[in-house]
């Protein structure tokens, strides 16, 4: 049972400026693609309306819970995961090393260059340079996509240029450091993608149609669906990704509160705009599409998708049919994803960042240039032909088996491992709103339950049908092979010795 003390490393760690600066850039963290392109269409696949109901309870049970204690113990023992890991017990530091390394070489790899991707579409906007044929543009002019990952194929100049543009901001925000770096731009991307979404928004609501062939398709709730298990996995599934819990992130930012700072309250917050936020995305990108619906008289079921389909497919091609400004529409809506990914971007490179400082103590701005310039050359291979297909494989894998099983660990160490009722103690102690036992049951034995389900899942259609019908031998050298080497790679930097002792 280890006790938890404050070490000399980290007497003048950085701190947030304002309470307001530190939710920014945690709800900055949690509002990303997935957010924005993914939870809408969770909702209409599962009930409408009514999916609203396991979500809530899925935050009430997972979201809230982890939030807490990941906020929690990183305000405690103000370090990054690593090092909230190696202070709980020295057997379990590479499990912070592994997470916050799979993050940022394998999701941040390919998160970057999707945001690269968005950044190409705010440019393509001013020209509605997609055409008549938004699909075949693409798929075969923008990406060149090859099928098949084993052909890598050339790299495609315009998505390199825009990836550099990418890292380089994600290395100017993070370069001057957690206050005048983070936090400042997190104050100003926030309410930015907010009066974004909220232009789409008010915008789309003028469109013929969008309201009764989008939105009331979108959010009219069919209770009997509620009885079906995938619907209630679903729920939890969209969770851990979108509150990006189970990468090291929330620890790190945590980690730089002040002793006093009133973690369950802020932990609600996050997680109460995430979902706002992603609700009226939603409504915005379900009137576009109802309107779209309306104009080309295709069945909506036929118009609706997610993800990369979603943004640089069936958008552009809303966009086209507008009636007025479509470029303006366009730009406002690929820059709304920009931001929403820069700001998630930075907080998975500022959770290595710190795991770096804290171990080995190097200079910030040295720490920072050498990460931004990693990360954009792991970021190389999914800029080519054979990219799409990688970023499939990667993002299965990463994911799904490496947050599941990341998240597991990370409730069985602190849960059971560390006492998890001085934790609950200690929250309690500077929150106005007060947790009970359901915060430990939730840890200790319902979300590592539900994990485990969703894993077996995954496990069970992975096993049965090979992912994406890609060939098992990619599955294996891509998929399985990325987390085995950042696991391996996080069992060597644990090994290695703290440059100062953990006290
Ligand atoms: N939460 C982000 C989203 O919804 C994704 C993300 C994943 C951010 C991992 C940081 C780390 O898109």
């Amino acid at each position: 049972m280890a006790q938890i003390t404050p070490s000399p490393v980290e007497t003048q760690r950085a701190q947030w400026n304002t309470r307001w600066g530190f939710l920014a850039a945690a709800i900055g963290s949690a509002i990303g693609l997935g957010s924005i392109w993914r939870f809408a269409y969770v909702v209409y696949e599962n009930g409408g309306g009514a999916f609203l109901i396991p979500y809530v309870v899925a935050l009430a049970t997972a979201g809230v819970p982890l939030m807490i204690l990941e906020y929690g113990i990183g305000q405690r023992t103000r370090g990054s995961a690593p090092l909230c890991f190696a202070k709980t017990s020295p057997y379990w530091e590479w499990l912070g090393w592994w997470m916050v390394m799979f993050v940022m070489f394998g999701i941040n790899a390919y998160y970057t260059v999707v945001i690269a991707w968005c950044v190409s579409y705010l440019v393509f906007s001013f020209t509605l340079a997609w055409g008549s044929d938004p699909n075949a543009f693409f798929f075969q002019q923008f990406l060149g996509s090859t099928p098949d990952p084993r052909t890598i194929g050339a790299i495609q100049s315009p998505i390199l240029l825009a990836l550099i543009v990418v890292w380089a901001l994600n290395w100017f925000i993070t370069f001057f450091g957690v206050e005048k770096g983070i936090e400042r731009a997190n104050k100003v991307f926030m309410p930015l993608l907010f009066i974004l979404i909220l232009i789409l928004l008010g915008w789309t609501l003028t469109l013929p149609g969008a309201t009764e062939e989008g939105i009331f398709r979108y959010l009219t709730p069919d209770f009997s669906r509620l009885s079906e298990p995938k619907v209630w996995i679903d729920a939890y599934s969209q969770i851990f990704f979108t509150l990006s819990l189970g990468f090291g992130i929330m620890i790190t930012y945590a980690s730089y509160l002040p002793p006093d700072a009133d973690i369950n309250f802020d932990a609600c917050v996050t997680n109460i705009v995430d979902t706002l936020i992603s609700l009226v995305a939603g409504l915005a990108i379900f009137g576009t599409l109802g309107y779209m619906s309306v104009q080309t008289g295709k069945p909506f079921e036929q118009i609706v998708t997610h993800g990369i389909g979603l943004a640089f497919v069936a958008y552009p091609q809303a966009i086209s049919l507008l009636p007025n400004f479509p470029t303006l529409f366009g730009a406002v809506f690929f820059l709304a994803l920009t931001v929403a990914g820069i700001a998630s971007s930075v907080s998975i490179l500022e959770a290595f960042n710190a795991a770096i400082i804290d171990k080995f103590g190097c200079p910030r701005k040295f720490t920072v240039s050498v990460l931004s310039i990693l990360g954009f050359l792991g970021g190389i291979v999914f800029t080519t032909r054979g990219g799409l297909a990688w970023l499939d494989i990667v993002d299965h894998f990463l994911s799904h088996y490496g947050l599941f099983l990341a998240c597991i660990l990370q409730c069985v160490v602190l849960g059971w491992i560390y006492r998890i009722s001085d934790l609950r103690e200690h929250v309690n102690r500077v929150s106005t709103l007060k947790v009970g036992r359901l915060f430990e049951i939730s840890i200790k034995y319902l979300i590592p339950i539900i994990l485990a389900v969703l894993l077996w899942n995954d496990l069970v259609a992975d096993v049965q049908r090979p992912y994406g019908g890609y060939p098992w031998v990619m599955l294996l050298l891509v998929g399985v092979g990325w987390l085995i080497a950042t696991l391996i790679a996080a069992l060597v930097v644990a090994s290695r010795p703290w440059r100062k002792p953990l006290g």
